[in-house]
């Protein structure tokens, strides 16, 4: 039977609702998360049979559950979390409170992902965020009195009136934080969110170019590598879990909104509660992926960060010449092989550099 490391379970529940997030989340409701709890925990028994060495609690907000519900939901998983590396939920400043640290570390949650977005009062407003910098700065000193220093924050450029100087106080002011890991994502435009409605824009591809710049350079300046396109962290301190999809390996996911990788067989469960609470396989999307759909994912996957693709392993799982088949990705000077992996030294150009990695 094939082996699983990686756990991802969705909560799909928010306190309130972002101005430009269309992650699948309803406003949290205590009676929706009790029903949401016991289908979950069916699925669970029916499909859990490993033990994991990463597990990733995500949403939405899985800190926005009551105490009594978040206890709940981290018990169940109790059994498959015995050898587990890493331990990752993700938190928001505004719902985490010393009794929720309290259970989390009853759990042995190791590490944390609070979304901070920006330090900026009024672009915090606009996206609709009820928390601001004091706020998080208590917060982080709160997990760290709990011994959860493991902790990663995200942040969000590209913004409706952010100027430049706002992202570089935001950028200060994060790594007075001087937490090991940093997510930086710029804004996409989702139609159905706020943002979409209201017809706000991204900015100027070139303001978001030279932002991109002055995150990395700044970023790298101040200790941190960038070791995958969005994701910069300490020495030692990537996330395992999310190594574990750039490495292409099989994970499993559970609830509404979640993706599975299993082999060849990839699935993302329902995203309505309707028929998520008739039957937990209902299923949005089911595909059989061919051997040519994998290399290519896994090449894709795996340039993404800056250690980028063991060429011997791949010629193995797949039987084929790399350097053969995909000669003209290959020829291009922003790939070199390093030691027997394959690396892209410009994360910013990858997503044009791969479209000659199609066959
Ligand atoms: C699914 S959210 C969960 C985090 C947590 N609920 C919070 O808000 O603190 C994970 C991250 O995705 C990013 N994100 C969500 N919507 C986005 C969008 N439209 N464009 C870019 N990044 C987005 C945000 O940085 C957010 O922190
Ligand atoms: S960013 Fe986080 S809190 Fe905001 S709507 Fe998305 S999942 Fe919920």
């Amino acid at each position: 039977m094939t082996r699983i490391n990686h756990l991802y379970i969705h909560v799909p529940f928010c306190k309130t609702i972002c101005s430009y997030c269309d992650f699948c989340h309803r406003v949290y409701n205590t009676n929706l998360v009790s029903k949401w709890l016991s289908q979950l925990d069916k699925e669970i028994i029916d499909k859990c049979h490993d033990e994991y060495s990463t597990i990733y609690i995500g949403g939405g907000t899985p800190t926005c559950l009551s105490c009594y519900e978040l206890d709940k939901l981290l018990s169940l998983i109790d059994d498959y979390s015995r050898k587990v590396k890493e331990y990752t939920i993700e938190v928001n400043p505004e719902t985490i409170d010393e009794d929720k640290v309290k259970i989390l570390c009853k759990h042995h949650i190791n590490r944390i992902s609070m979304g901070v977005q920006s330090t900026d009062n009024s672009l915090l407003k606009l996206m609709n965020r009820n928390h601001d910098f004091e706020m998080v700065k208590e917060k982080i000193a709160l997990l760290r009195n709990y011994g959860l220093n493991n902790i990663s924050i995200d942040l969000m450029y590209s913004l409706p009136n952010q100027s430049m100087d706002i992202l570089k106080k935001s950028l200060n002011d994060m790594i007075s934080l001087d937490v090991p890991h940093i997510s930086i994502y710029s804004l996409t435009i989702e139609e159905n969110t706020v943002f979409g409605k209201k017809g706000y824009k991204s900015l100027d591809d070139e303001i978001e170019a030279d932002m991109y710049e002055y995150i990395n350079s700044y970023l790298t300046s101040k200790g941190y590598i960038q070791y995958e396109v969005s994701n910069y962290c300490k020495k030692g301190y990537e996330s395992k879990h999310n190594l574990g999809y750039w490495n292409y390996d099989n994970f499993l996911g559970l609830s509404l909104a979640a993706s599975s990788k299993i082999d060849n067989y990839r699935y993302t469960n329902t995203f309505s509660f309707d028929e998520y609470f008739n039957d937990y396989n209902a299923k949005s999307e089911d595909i059989l992926l061919t051997v040519d759909d994998l290399k290519f994912e896994n090449i894709m996957m795996s340039l993404r960060t800056i250690y980028g693709l063991n060429i011997k392993e791949f010629n193995e799982k797949y039987n084929c010449d790399l350097l053969v088949e995909y000669k003209k990705g290959i020829d291009n000077p922003n790939i070199v092989i390093e030691n027997g992996y394959l690396k892209c030294t410009n994360l910013e150009l990858l997503n044009n550099i791969l479209l000659d990695f199609m066959n």
